[in-house]
């Protein structure tokens, strides 16, 4: 079966799952069957594209990574803009990997309610347009009879969604905590080994796990529209991103790391979750927890998931030391989904 793709947004996420369905070419035409072609890329600066032949994606990464237009591309067909994009490119599957807007998640939302309402598949791993529009775009993909996954936008390629819908059913969420954002544990914990702040963003900028503006990172933006998609999708909640109490780690400083080390403790920004008298209640705060436990032992960009449920009582997930690939891997497992709804096996 041939699949056609297309992408909005060609960032570190896209550029990485482009590697990964080159590198597993073989492998997926083997065992299932998909053949795939990429018809459509849209970028802010760096081009819009469409390619009835199809484009070579791991020349498109190269293009970009050196800055360069993807007008470049053999046998590109320059577009005005993404919604031009979406209107015009003949795609089975749409990527919206654009960048987190914490505002109100645009143009990222239209772009997704443009492809669905044009029978268009969506993944997306922009936690934006769920933390806002999860009810609204799910309703959307519904009508039109069309996947919409997101499941790299918490825990990147890491099994959340897919955990809760297919392996718990009739089980409910009660509450959780974790800790979400890879960026602000790594600096966090860097700086208990010794290293400044700086370097520690730094390094998360050169791996490609902070975001565009890292600000979203440390001011604990990026937990907060985790903690409100994790609420909505998982709990059932009709959370807005603006109820969230947050804290971000820029004011924490060495010596309030190395205190919290001498008595067996470790300072963590912890997402957490919970039904109260007065409806759901979702922090980002700084906490002290201790060192040994399951939140105060996770170190570098690993991220950890407490699932606190009424039937199978508290799961706990653990993302051991992601980079981007991990997300290039949830793209890949949201496709293979649609592969299966597409044509599911005999
Ligand atoms: N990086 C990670 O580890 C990670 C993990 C999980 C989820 N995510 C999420 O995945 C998304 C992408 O992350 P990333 O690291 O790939 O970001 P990135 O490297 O900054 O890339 C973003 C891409 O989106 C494009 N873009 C921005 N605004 C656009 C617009 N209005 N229309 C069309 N294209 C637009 C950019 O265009 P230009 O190329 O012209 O700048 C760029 O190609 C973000 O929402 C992020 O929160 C990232």
């Amino acid at each position: 079966m041939e699949l056609k793709l297309g992408f909005i947004g060609f960032g570190n996420v896209a550029r990485a799952f482009s590697r990964v369905l080159a590198e597993r070419r073989s492998f997926l035409s083997r065992e299932y069957g998909l053949e795939l072609k990429t018809t459509a890329i849209a970028t802010s600066n760096h081009g819009c594209v469409l390619s009835a032949t199809g484009f070579d994606l791991v020349k498109a990464a190269e293009l970009s990574e050196q800055g360069l237009s993807l007008t470049n591309l053999t046998d590109s067909l320059p577009v005005p803009d993404p919604l031009a994009v979406i209107e015009r490119c003949d795609v089975d599957v749409l990527f919206e990997t654009t960048t987190l807007n914490v505002v109100d998640a645009q143009p990222a939302i239209n772009h997704i309610k443009a492809a669905l309402n044009r029978g268009i598949h969506v993944v997306t791993a922009n936690k934006g347009p769920i933390a806002f529009a999860f009810n609204e775009l799910t309703t959307l993909a519904a009508k039109n009879n069309r996947c919409f996954f997101f499941e790299g936008t918490v825990m990147d390629g890491t099994p959340v969604f897919n955990l809760v819908e297919r392996c718990l059913p009739a089980t409910r969420v009660l509450e959780f905590s974790g800790i979400l954002n890879s960026t602000s544990n790594l600096i966090l914990t860097r700086m208990e080994s010794g290293l400044s702040f700086e370097d520690a963003l730094s390094e998360a900028q050169s791996r490609g796990i902070a975001e565009a503006n890292a600000d979203y990172d440390i001011d604990g933006w990026d937990a907060a529209m985790k903690a409100v998609v994790l609420t909505n999708v998982l709990m059932g909640g009709q959370a807005h991103p603006s109820q969230v109490t947050r804290q971000g780690i820029r004011n924490v400083t060495a010596r309030d790391l190395n205190e919290a080390a001498r008595s067996g403790k470790s300072i963590r920004q912890i997402a957490r979750s919970a039904r109260t008298s007065e409806g759901i209640e979702i922090t980002v705060l700084l906490e002290e927890v201790p060192a040994a436990s399951a939140l105060g032992s996770v170190r570098g960009t690993s991220n950890v998931l407490l699932l606190e449920t009424d039937l199978m009582g508290e799961i706990g997930i653990v993302e051991n030391d992601p980079g981007v690939e991990q997300t290039a891997y949830a793209l890949l497992s949201d496709l293979l989904r649609i592969r299966e709804s597409v044509a599911p096996p005999d």
